[in-house]
């Protein structure tokens, strides 16, 4: 259930309203469905939203690592459509999920079913106040999520709250400091003759729904070291969207390639990786 009637102050409300903005875009079209051509809900409209997402973002397996987890109780926050659950769930983890939207909740429903699976619990929840007691999970994954939250400290503070110690966080957000990024920027701001804005101000307005938060490296440890953490790795990867992978021209990946290696490649990446354990 969403929760909003706790966020009572001043700076909720703002929250909360921009909460019901973050859900209602995901609500329309969870993440990554549009690729798909079949019926909604069919086994075919899941393979292809399945092949698309490991074929341009290959890093979720080597991270995730699902086959590694078996027998553990996994909390995946932010299912989105559900192509990750669903490996959580054949790699035989106790996979429990939430997301802020029925949408959401729903395909993973008919997903399962298409597959005949099972999964122990999924529900629509708000990840700034998760439903589950202290210490309840060996394993919390979040791929993409926390950073659309109008609370992201509130949020992995809740991830680490439901760990179990000794427990493990797998947790993906966006870089600031990324190809993808200054794209957004150079569109949005210094195109539109608005040189002043800030690349997060460009990720705030323009990507995906409102609100969208990126950090630089050195924000994400201040915030996670905030909690009861041990062994924090950070790491930013070069994605698929940095290197315009999406483009039919192959001058501008060239270009986008280019660039990407002057600034570090790794370095310049749009999806910035924490890991961490519970004290
Ligand atoms: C970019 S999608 C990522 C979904 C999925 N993890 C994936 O990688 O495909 C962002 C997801 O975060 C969910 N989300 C945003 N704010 C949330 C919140 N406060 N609590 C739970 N889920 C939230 C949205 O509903 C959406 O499904």
């Amino acid at each position: 259930m969403i929760q909003r009637a706790q966020l009572d102050d001043q700076t909720a409300l703002a929250g909360t309203e921009l909460k019901s903005a973050v859900h209602d875009y995901w609500n329309q079209e969870s993440c990554g469905t549009f690729v798909a051509s079949a019926d909604k809900h069919t086994r075919e409209f899941y393979e292809q939203v399945e092949a698309h997402r490991y074929a341009v973002e290959p890093e979720i397996m080597t991270f995730a690592q699902f086959p590694r987890h078996y027998g553990k109780k996994l909390l995946e926050v932010g299912v989105g459509a559900g192509t990750d659950f669903l490996q959580w769930v054949r790699a035989g983890t106790k996979a429990h999920g939430i997301d802020l939207t029925e949408e959401g909740v729903a395909h993973v429903q008919h997903r399962l079913q298409v597959y005949g699976l099972r999964a122990e619990e999924f529900k629509v929840a708000d990840c700034e106040h998760i439903p589950y007691d202290d210490n309840t999970f060996d394993l919390v994954y979040s791929w993409g999520v926390i950073h659309h939250t109008a609370d992201t400290p509130r949020a992995l503070s809740e991830i680490v709250r439901v760990l179990k110690p000794g427990g493990t966080a797998k947790i993906m957000i966006y870089h600031r400091h990324s190809l993808v990024a200054y794209r957004l920027w150079v569109h949005h701001a210094l195109l539109a003759g608005k040189p002043w804005k800030s690349l997060s101000w460009a990720v705030w307005n323009f990507m995906e729904s409102v609100g969208t938060k990126s950090y630089t490296r050195a924000e994400a440890r201040a915030m996670a070291e905030r909690n009861p953490i041990a062994n924090l790795r950070i790491e930013t990867i070069l994605t698929h969207y940095d290197i315009l992978g999406f483009q039919s021209s192959k001058v501008l990946q060239f270009l986008a390639k280019a660039f990407a290696l002057c600034l570090g490649w790794h370095r310049a990446g749009w999806f910035m990786t924490l890991e961490f354990t519970k004290q």
